[in-house]
């Protein structure tokens, strides 16, 4: 089904000045994007994007981390785009991502592991919200 999934590159992976090689990666990959934005995030809206993790250990440095620069914000769209991404990102920690993932070639820790993405499409309809909420999530 097509699909729309929300990523964030973030900090680590703008201030290498990478974005342009990783929107490369989900063009290639017949993933569209479909709305986008740099933002450099507050503690307060991290905090809330981020809110399912609140009581986690890591969720503070994950936090101080992601209001630690800009990050690019975009809406993806195409076949399956969900795990499209998430197979494009590689896993969580880069030291375990498959070689010629996003997150093997460009993160250096679990914490600045260069992108986000949504983890399911309800969690990307919530995500695209939060960051557009002006866009139509409900299109079937
Ligand atoms: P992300 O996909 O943005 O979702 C939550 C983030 O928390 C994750 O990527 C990691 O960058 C960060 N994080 C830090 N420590 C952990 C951990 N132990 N497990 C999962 N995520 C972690």
């Amino acid at each position: 089904a097509i699909e729309r999934t929300l990523s964030i590159i973030k900090p680590d992976a703008v201030a290498k000045n990478v974005i342009g090689k990783i929107y490369q990666r989900f063009e290639e990959a017949g993933l569209k994007v479909v709305a986008a934005k740099m933002v450099h995030l507050s503690a307060t809206e991290a905090g809330e994007f981020y809110s399912a993790h609140k009581e986690r250990g890591f969720f503070k440095d994950l936090v101080a981390f992601m209001t630690s620069g800009p990050v690019m914000v975009q809406a993806l769209e195409g076949e399956g785009a969900v795990l499209k991404n998430r197979d494009l990102m590689g896993a969580t920690d880069p030291k375990k991502a498959a070689p010629g993932t996003i997150r093997a070639d460009f993160a250096e820790s679990i914490d600045a592991n260069a992108v986000h993405g949504s983890d399911a499409v309800e969690a990307a309809a919530v995500e695209i919200a939060f960051f557009f909420p002006g866009m139509n999530v409900y299109s079937r």
